[in-house]
């Protein structure tokens, strides 16, 4: 199948997505009473790193899929009367505070009511989305790099329209994880594709193409959720609607020029804190040292068992 090619530049990307209504049972105990999204990486929850980078890629509307128990991110993104009160009358500086708040009006809130999927939660967004392209951002795919991965999803975007999603090349062994993408033709780092399956065997991957969390869709994916049956995990996944909407509008997968972590896994998270305080110059010394000590102390200790 060859790429179908748009004829006028879509409309633009002004709207993004963020599905945060999920159980985050692979971080119990600490999920329990607080969302996995609001699990801090160095002194910024996960879910502020994903609005920042949709930010840097022009979005003016954030629509978040929340569901119960999740109250601490719209209070994160909100005044905190009292801690700014608290700090000021100690002479303590509130800049912390305030740098991150939307304009008000710009963040909206709406419950998935049950944990059914990515796909339902996309879904979720649609009357908030209406007719025009939106982007959706896992926060716990969290993405090291600049031009942030957002803005380079959207740069292309403008080029190939449809649905486009972010992939990186995984494991075989680990296809099992991802949607994977049936691969048409490659140009760049963008990839046509012909196909996508839900996290695939090895076996019976058809590449090791794996999709991450960031995804520019078309609004028809709203009316193709709608009919998409339950499918891996008795879930409603937006992979087996994207698979629908295959041959209707243009589909690519984009190699974008960033590092990600994967945060919903606790290897992952834990790297992720290490490479992000290693990014800062308040702490890239200290922390370097530290680790230096805890891996010198650790091979020590595995050469001697
Ligand atoms: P995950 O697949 O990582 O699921 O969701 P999860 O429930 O958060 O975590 P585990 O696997 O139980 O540890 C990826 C993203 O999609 C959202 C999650 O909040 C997360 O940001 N999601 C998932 C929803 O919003 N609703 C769902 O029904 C499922």
């Amino acid at each position: 199948m060859t790429s179908l090619v748009v004829a006028v530049p879509p409309k633009p990307v002004r709207k993004a997505v963020f599905p945060v209504g999920g159980l985050g049972t692979r971080f119990l105990p600490a999920t329990k009473s607080q969302p996995k999204e609001m699990l801090p990486v160095v002194d910024k929850p996960l879910i502020h790193y994903a609005v920042d980078e949709a930010r840097a890629a022009g979005i003016e509307q954030f629509i978040f899929i929340t569901g119960r128990g999740k109250a601490a991110i719209a209070d994160h993104f909100d005044i905190s009367y009292e801690l700014q009160h608290q700090l000021s009358t100690r002479g303590k500086d509130v800049a912390a505070l305030a740098g991150h708040l939307p304009d008000p009006g710009q963040f909206c809130f709406t419950r998935q009511q049950e944990p059914l999927g990515l796909g339902h939660a996309v879904w979720c967004a649609r009357h908030l989305v209406g007719d025009e392209p939106f982007a959706v951002l896992l926060a716990d795919d969290l993405m090291m790099g600049d031009p942030p991965c957002l803005r380079q999803m959207v740069d292309a975007y403008r080029t190939v329209g449809g649905n486009l999603v972010c992939v990186e090349d995984v494991p075989r062994a680990y296809t099992s994880r991802y949607g994977i993408l049936d691969i048409d033709k490659e140009t760049g780092n963008l990839v046509s594709a012909k196909g996508i399956v839900e996290k695939p065997q090895p076996e019976k991957a058809p590449s090791t193409l794996g999709v991450i969390g960031r995804y520019i869709l078309h609004p028809d994916i709203f009316r193709v959720l709608e009919k998409v049956e339950r499918g891996a995990g008795g879930e409603i996944q937006l992979t087996d609607g994207l698979s629908a909407m295959i041959g209707k509008v243009p589909f690519h997968g984009l190699r974008c020029d960033s590092r990600r972590f994967d945060c919903g896994d606790k290897a992952g998270f834990v790297v992720a804190n290490a490479a992000f305080a290693l990014q800062r110059d308040d702490l890239r010394d200290e922390v370097r040292r530290q680790l230096q000590d805890l891996l010198d102390d650790a091979s020590e200790q595995f050469s001697g068992a």
